[in-house]
């Protein structure tokens, strides 16, 4: 690990167990970025409580999440592996945000308008509040890149503009050429085209995610193989013979051939060129074949981690004191930037 190296920061929220969007849209590309940044990876518990929760299962959530990262590769020697609430600078740095964040900016978010709608009156300003909190996040680690699926872009767009036009451009000083010091970074979003935008199993034309209330619509990292090759028999299919990309009145072909093309490991054309001739019926079981042969060295890891909760503990100490010492010096920029009394 060298301090010269970029800096990534990502994060999943530990709501209920991690689908295939999660790792084929973010975790897996945080593998590869471990050889050539400097990576921090937070599992997001307080982004987990903008929406109603069980504080029975948050603890126990967390350190699923937390295992899962670690099952799925993040390697902890070459990683900063820490829970959000554990580092307390980013309850503060978004307070400050807060305060110079327009209303309007947060109002006009797609998925504060969607989770909004289903949660009626009871929404919390958490939720609204919810990008200024990950803005947070990014800024207090100086991220340079930020790998998430395409949902997130909205998001890292209002990073940006939250650390250039309301504290870089209002509260940096300049130097004698009146050029900017910034005193946050600006970060830019990683997001790879292959595995961003995983869809639902049951309607192709939305996104997989965790509250759909209908479990067959995804595939969690935890299911057991029985379970995989179930919830993929019962996956929508069309009436067309043979898989094919690209074809906007086939999504769930587009889908499960994309999914089969990078849990089988091979490239989009070898995948089509494989099922082009395919029936639903000969694809369904190789694609179950190959999740389930993916999945299998995470679970074992992950069966691994949760075997050994002392060492688990311990990776987590470590990540949030390494942390805390970057945070703690970021919002004391930003807290000097803003005027405060020194605390002395
Ligand atoms: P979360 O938990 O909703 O999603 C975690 C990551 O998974 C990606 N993702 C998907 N990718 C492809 N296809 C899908 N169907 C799919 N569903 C989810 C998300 O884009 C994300 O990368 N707000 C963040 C959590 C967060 C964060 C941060 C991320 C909080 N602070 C700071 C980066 C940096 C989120 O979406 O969590």
């Amino acid at each position: 690990m060298s301090a010269q190296r970029p800096r990534v920061l990502s994060g999943v929220q530990p709501t209920g167990a991690l689908h295939l969007g999660n790792w084929l849209g973010a975790i897996r590309n945080w593998v590869d970025l471990q050889q050539t940044h400097d990576t921090f990876f937070c599992v997001v518990d307080l982004h987990a409580i903008t929406v109603p929760h069980d504080p029975a299962r948050l603890a126990e959530d967390t350190l699923t999440t937390a295992a899962l990262y670690l099952a799925c590769g993040i390697d902890p020697q070459a990683s900063t592996v820490f829970v959000q609430s554990h580092v307390s600078a980013h309850s503060e740095l978004c307070w400050l945000l807060n305060c110079v964040t327009p209303l309007n900016w947060l109002e006009r978010m797609i998925q504060f308008k969607e989770k909004a709608l289903r949660q009626g009156a009871d929404v919390s300003t958490g939720l609204l509040d919810y990008p200024v909190l990950m803005a947070a996040d990014i800024l207090l680690y100086d991220a340079d890149r930020v790998p998430v699926g395409e949902d997130q872009k909205q998001h890292l767009e209002l990073a940006r503009d939250i650390a250039q036009q309301r504290i870089n451009a209002r509260f940096a000083p300049r130097d004698e050429q009146g050029e900017i010091l910034p005193i946050l970074r600006v970060p830019e979003p990683l997001i790879l085209p292959e595995g961003a935008r995983v869809m639902s199993l049951t309607d192709g034309r939305s996104k997989m995610s965790k509250s759909d209330s209908n479990e067959g619509s995804r595939i969690t990292l935890l299911d057991p193989p029985e379970l995989i090759t179930k919830k993929i028999k019962r996956a929508k299919t069309d009436p067309v013979m043979g898989l094919e990309f690209g074809n906007p009145e086939r999504p769930e072909a587009d889908n499960l051939l994309g999914l089969y093309a990078l849990l089988s490991g091979q490239s989009r054309t070898a995948a089509a060129g494989e099922c082009a001739e395919m029936g639903w019926g000969r694809f369904k079981p190789l694609l179950a074949e190959a999740a389930v042969e993916a999945l299998r060295p995470i679970q074992e890891r992950y069966g691994q981690w949760r075997q050994d909760p002392a060492t688990l503990e311990q990776v987590l100490k470590h990540g949030r004191e390494r942390a805390n010492a970057v945070a703690e010096a970021t919002v004391q920029r930003v807290r000097d930037a803003l005027g405060f009394l020194p605390r002395s």
